[in-house]
């Protein structure tokens, strides 16, 4: 796995953005696999403001809440509308599908939109429990898109915005790890104090389940860009660019 450490957020950003634009226009990015959360909030804006052109690109995003419509602020898919999706002209974008009627058959059908769409490049960001996507410590490394029961410190975590703590949903689908690591490329985003003790484990630690992002140490391209609070427990002798 590759660090890189920047001294803000916008310029970790800036950089996972030069990346991707990069890989747009070389044609090397089909598809590009997208999360949620506080994280990738810099990196979306350098993102729309661009205007880069996306005719070409789909996207796939790693998860989405069960039972919050659309149009739900809280939901997913509203955050993507509204940060990126409304500003540029992807050829076509997916969610998972939290009002599906039977989840499990939703879980399927978004593994076959994985098939068909195979990721060039994903975004991802970590929870401070080492989880990524929605897959929380425990989750198996050959999962699957599937349901998941989220955590109360997950959902302690994302009750900032919502305006009721009992609005956070109790469960999610979510790209399972198998689903993410199969992506070509992946660049992880890590920015504050609060996300220190999981990069460290997910870097320096033991490959287990107790923290799924350790599993990326096994992933053949990986690029971690953090901020200086974010790798502030790493031990010296780790490269830095920056
Ligand atoms: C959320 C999302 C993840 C995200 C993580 C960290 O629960 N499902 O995709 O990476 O937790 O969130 P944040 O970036 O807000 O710290």
């Amino acid at each position: 796995m590759e660090l890189l450490t920047y001294k803000t957020p916008d310029e970790a950003a800036a950089k996972a953005f030069d990346i991707i634009k990069e890989g747009i226009e070389n044609g090397n990015i089909h598809t590009l696999g997208l999360a949620t959360g506080g994280t990738p909030l810099p990196f979306y804006k350098i993102f729309r403001d661009s205007q880069v052109d996306v005719s070409n690109v789909s996207t796939v995003n790693l998860d989405e809440y069960v039972g919050l419509k659309d149009e739900d602020e809280n939901s997913y898919h509203y955050y993507m509308n509204k940060e990126l999706f409304s500003h540029l002209n992807f050829k076509q974008s997916f969610l998972p599908n939290g009002m599906a009627d039977v989840l499990e058959a939703e879980c399927l059908h978004y593994e076959s939109i994985l098939q068909k769409h195979p990721v060039d490049v994903q975004i991802l960001g970590i929870g401070s429990n080492g989880h990524i996507g929605f897959n929380e410590p425990g989750t198996p490394f050959d999962s699957l898109t599937h349901v998941v029961e989220l955590t109360e410190s997950t959902r302690e975590a994302n009750k900032r915005f919502f305006d009721n703590e009992e609005d956070v949903p109790t469960h999610a689908i979510s790209m399972g790890i198998q689903s993410i690591l199969a992506a070509k490329k992946i660049i992880l985003l890590a920015f504050g104090d609060n996300k220190a003790d999981a990069v460290k484990h997910m870097l320096e630690g033991k490959v287990d389940e107790s923290c799924p992002a350790s599993i990326l140490q096994k992933h053949p391209n990986v690029v971690v860009l953090a901020d200086t609070k974010a790798a502030s427990m790493l031990k010296e002798g780790i490269v830095r660019d920056k």
